[in-house]
């Protein structure tokens, strides 16, 4: 029998569709705007092991967010691919009733490993981060012991086992990256992968962030639009981050991520977990609620089902329209980026 998802609201009416579960706070990659190097040194000190939530915990929360309506997974980081076994986690999940699609964020550089074990576990869908395919602007913009080939043999291993058609994320900066827009439009067209240009957010704050380093999804568009001629499709779901567009020659379709300039919080029905188990109901919150705590005190089902609706049920989150309102980013201390995994 069918049976509609429970629905829990929040303050402003958004239901809890979504949860997003980093982890891990490592990464093989130091993009400056989420890991910068110089921060993220030899003597950084990540989230020791006992810190971060087992398989098993994990699963136990994503069960009980899937009894208040997410169904839709995502698994980030940091990157996700350096938490060891990993597949294992993907079963379980997978294995959980309700859940109607379990996706993947990833650097990709460690696709070529496990992108067949990921998806023998149950993964269906994977979405990898690319800056450039130039080789000089691909090692500036992730700071990546690996050449941009290495990212496009992992998106070809995701493809190849199964999961595809592949996400590819270009987060775009002025100044850095603008010109590769146009060479990563042209090499993924009509190859059936997905590519989306993401407006460079303000998230945590150490990225050095400003209005004027953001290109909009405007220009964006304008510049792909300069070579191929693009026509504009309605989303595939209520709430679809991405805006998608489609080459008029039948190569496929691309997506631009509006945060900065068109903010789409009105929809927006995501959870996300922390490595260490914060609930964090914005990707700008300052902090989250622990929910770690109270699971490793024994707390029952009923208990932490009562925190979480309590949280999401306060939730008033709308900074992308707030700062979209005041113009510019205010800068009170955020969590960071590489800890809610985008
Ligand atoms: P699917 O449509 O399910 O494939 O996923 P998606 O479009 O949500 O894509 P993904 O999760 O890869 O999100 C793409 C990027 O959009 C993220 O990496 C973030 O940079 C940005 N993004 C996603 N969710 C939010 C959000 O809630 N708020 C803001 N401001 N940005 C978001
Ligand atoms: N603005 C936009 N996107 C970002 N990401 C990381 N930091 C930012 C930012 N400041 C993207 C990554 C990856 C995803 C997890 O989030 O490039 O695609
Ligand atoms: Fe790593 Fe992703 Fe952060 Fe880059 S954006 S440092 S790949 S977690
Ligand atoms: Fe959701 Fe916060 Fe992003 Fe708005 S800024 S879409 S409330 S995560």
């Amino acid at each position: 029998m069918h049976s509609d998802p429970p629905e829990t609201r929040d303050a402003l009416g958004r239901a809890l569709r979504d949860l997003r579960i980093s982890v891990t706070d490592r990464c093989n990659f130091r993009c400056p705007y989420c890991m910068p190097a110089e921060l993220f040194g030899e003597d950084h000190k990540f989230l020791p092991r006992p810190e971060i939530l087992t398989f098993e915990e994990i699963t136990r929360l994503t069960r009980l967010f899937v009894g208040l309506g997410a169904r839709k997974l995502r698994v980030t980081g940091g990157e996700p691919l350096v938490r060891a076994e990993l597949p294992k986690l993907i079963r379980s999940l997978s294995e959980i009733p309700g859940v109607e699609d379990l996706a993947l964020t990833t650097n990709g550089s460690l696709l070529p490993l496990h992108a067949g074990k990921l998806a023998d576990a149950g993964l269906r869908r994977v979405t990898v981060s690319l800056d450039a395919l130039d080789e000089e602007v691909f090692r500036q913009t992730s700071g990546s012991p690996h050449p941009p080939s290495r990212v496009l043999q992992g998106i070809e291993a995701a493809a190849a086992a199964g999961m595809g058609p592949i996400k590819v994320n270009c987060v775009v900066q002025r100044g850095v990256n603008e010109d590769e827009i146009v060479p990563l439009a042209r090499h993924f067209r009509g190859t059936g992968h997905i590519l989306r240009f993401i407006e460079f957010m303000d998230v945590g704050t150490r990225n050095r962030w400003e209005l004027t380093k953001v290109v909009s999804a405007k220009e964006i568009i304008e510049r792909i639009q300069a070579e191929f001629a693009l026509e504009p499709v309605g989303a595939n779901y209520d709430g679809e981050v991405a805006r998608r567009w489609r080459y008029v020659d039948g190569a496929g379709e691309i997506g631009v991520i509006t945060s900065v300039t068109n903010p789409f919080c009105s929809g927006c029905t995501r959870a996300r977990l922390t490595a260490d188990g914060e609930l964090v109901t914005c990707l700008f919150a300052n902090s989250g609620l622990d929910l770690k705590q109270p699971l490793r005190d024994g707390a029952d089902d009923e208990e932490l089902l009562r925190l979480i609706r309590g949280t999401w049920g306060g939730r008033r989150d709308r900074y992308s329209e707030e700062r979209a309102a005041i113009g510019k980013a205010e800068r009170p201390e955020r969590i960071e980026m590489y800890r809610v995994g985008g």
